[in-house]
């Protein structure tokens, strides 16, 4: 792989593992064993590594953490949480110090980082291929996140997974994702996309109209309650929060 792409991937937050099922358009990912050598080497965590050292970006993901619990997202009582796409775990991990949940649900296609979040952090891998959340029933999940993987996934993957993710809450359940909306896209931040995103690989950075999740999402039961920029790449994306009617 070109050492542009690999910088590109890395500010992505990537995953260089190469999978069969990951359908969403990226089919590169951060390489596990390299990775793990290299946090270990600096003593970091292995999410702490990637935000410090791949993406330059120290303290990102906890920003994200911060701005959730103050929005009170960790303090409602969860007993189950499903992450799509965790990756390193770098929010998983950080989202285990706000709560302990008797269940942690992962839909990971990336191998080598679901068994490790598995051995590592006693989360349970569901089958991942595509945009389902089939072995979830309805209805059984306090709280349903993804970072950074909606805007690496194609159009119809992300759509997929917003149905999917809105039947598996529970009432009164939160659902919180990462999109890369029109908040985001400013013509001078545009620029700076096209100028300075890196070499382009799959679908990221791919957009997504904000009311087109919220008008989605309203039918589905889904209020959106809240929502933030966090940094991404070379610029942002945006995080929304909603609510599960009660
Ligand atoms: C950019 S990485 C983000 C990883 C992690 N959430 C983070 O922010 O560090 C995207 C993640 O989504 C996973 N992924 C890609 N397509 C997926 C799919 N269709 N279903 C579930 N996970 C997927 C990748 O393997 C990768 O771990």
């Amino acid at each position: 792989m070109k050492s542009g792409v690999k910088r590109f991937l890395g500010r992505a937050g990537f995953d260089i593992v190469r999978t069969n099922n990951n359908r969403g358009g990226v089919d590169d990912f951060i390489p596990f064993e390299a990775t793990m050598r290299a946090a270990r080497a600096a003593d970091l965590s292995v999410g702490d590594y990637i935000d410090e050292v791949m993406n330059g970006t120290p303290g990102a993901t906890q920003f994200t953490i911060d701005e959730l619990r103050d929005l009170g997202v960790f303090t409602a009582h969860l007993d189950t949480v499903l992450e799509i796409g965790p990756g390193s775990g770098r929010y998983l991990e950080k989202t285990l110090k706000e709560c302990s949940p008797g269940r942690y649900e992962i839909y990971e296609t990336a191998a080598p980082w679901s068994n490790y979040l598995v051995d590592t952090f006693g989360v349970v891998a569901r089958p991942t291929a595509g945009s389902s959340l089939a072995s979830t029933p309805d209805g059984s999940v306090d709280l349903v996140q993804a970072h950074k993987v909606f805007n690496t996934v194609t159009f119809l993957f992300a759509s997929r997974y917003f149905f999917e993710m809105a039947r598996v809450t529970r009432p009164g359940g939160r659902i919180v994702f990462d999109v890369m909306t029109e908040t985001c896209l400013d013509p001078a931040t545009v620029r700076t996309w096209a100028t300075q995103g890196g070499a382009g690989h799959g679908s990221y950075p791919a957009a997504m109209p904000r009311q087109t999740c919220v008008d989605l999402f309203a039918t589905l039961d889904c209020s959106l309650e809240a929502s933030f920029l966090a940094p991404m790449g070379v610029a942002s994306t945006e995080v929304l929060v909603f609510g599960k009617k009660a």
